[in-house]
């Protein structure tokens, strides 16, 4: 029997696991699926993300620049996308307000912001389009980057067997005869740790992070080179974890190179910046790193009646 075309591809289950974990913490429960009229929400959420990457004319030009967005059509597609991601949290919202809906133990995200409408003794009150504007923010780029990064952590260890090996050797060496892994083996599995740093160091989702803009005159390097106010920033997240004077065979998936190393990506390490660094470091980054982790965990735990291809070796 042929496999169907429909079948889901690894990456699209990636990325409803993933919506699902995001979503839960924002909203409670995910809302994935065909959500739009005529997209599934992780098109919709591709799309946005695309575009809020490409050249917009308008940035770079602020007077006329909006005139080319306009012909190259990227303004209506901008326009249509965020159309449609309103609607959706406007239903968000609405479902949240409603007074007979069953609330979770814990509130979510949405609860919380609501609860900031209601609050008299808080000095910040949010508009509801401030919460859309909030909500946005934990959706694009958001659920996209854990995603993509996962699909680049499965390629490299598949591609790499004596790293799916040991990767698999400390899992069920660490749980014995558990059937899956959950967040408080975490601690116990150092190689996953090395792997994920790894992926992040090779792969990071956000290659150039998210442009910055300088707010006042500084001299960087030893030439004392000026960047003077509102000067655009890109950093090369990419090109860091890449260099070569930095890292030995910066392009090989080596995860064992963080063996007694105490590099890691929490913003202490210039050499290490796949989520920034200093006060605009992502401010995820626990959940960034423990969802992959328990994702890859478990993606490559093998079962227990399973004899692992390598089994014949240890
Ligand atoms: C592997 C997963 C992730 C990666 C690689 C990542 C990476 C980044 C990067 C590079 C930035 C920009 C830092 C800068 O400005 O220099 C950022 C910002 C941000 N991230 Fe993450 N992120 C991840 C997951 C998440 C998740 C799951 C959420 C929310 C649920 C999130 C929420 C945010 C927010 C709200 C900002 C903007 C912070 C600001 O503007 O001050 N991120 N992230």
């Amino acid at each position: 029997m042929g496999v169907s075309l429909s079948t889901p591809t690894l990456d699209e289950k990636i990325f409803a696991l993933v919506d699902r974990i995001v979503c839960g913490v924002a909203f409670g429960k995910s809302y994935g699926g065909n959500q739009f009229k005529d997209q599934k929400f992780q098109e919709v959420i591709g799309k946005t993300t695309k575009m809020m990457d490409s050249l917009s004319a308008e940035n770079f030009f602020p007077s006329v620049g909006w005139i080319v967005d306009v012909l190259t059509g990227l303004r209506g597609r901008l326009e249509k996308s965020f159309h449609n991601l309103d609607e959706y949290f406007d239903r968000v919202i609405d479902e949240h307000l409603d007074l007979k809906r069953e609330k979770l133990e814990e509130d979510d995200f949405v609860d919380v912001l609501i609860g900031l409408l209601n609050d008299e003794a808080s000095d910040y009150c949010p508009t509801r389009d401030q919460i859309k504007a909030m909500l946005l923010n934990t959706f694009i780029g958001r659920i996209d980057t854990i995603a993509v990064a996962m699909v680049w952590a499965m390629s490299e260890v598949v591609k790499t067997p004596q790293v799916m090996q040991k990767l698999q050797g400390e899992i069920r060496t660490s749980l014995g005869r558990k059937s899956e892994v959950d967040i408080n083996d975490l601690p116990k599995l150092k190689f996953l740790k090395m792997v994920v740093k790894e992926t992040q160091r090779m792969h990071p989702p956000a290659p150039l992070l998210i442009p910055h803009e300088t707010i006042s005159h500084c001299k960087i390097g030893s030439d004392g080179y000026d960047v003077y106010p509102q000067t655009r920033v890109l950093i090369n997240a990419w090109a860091i974890g890449r260099d070569p004077s930095t890292w030995r065979n910066p392009n090989e998936f080596d995860p064992q190179r963080f063996e007694g190393s105490d590099v890691d990506v929490k913003s202490q390490h210039f050499e290490l910046l796949p989520l920034g660094a200093d006060r605009k470091i992502c401010p995820s980054i626990s959940m960034a790193s423990s969802s992959m982790e328990l994702l890859l965990a478990n993606l490559c735990y093998p079962q227990q009646d399973t004899p692992l291809p390598w089994a014949h070796s240890v």
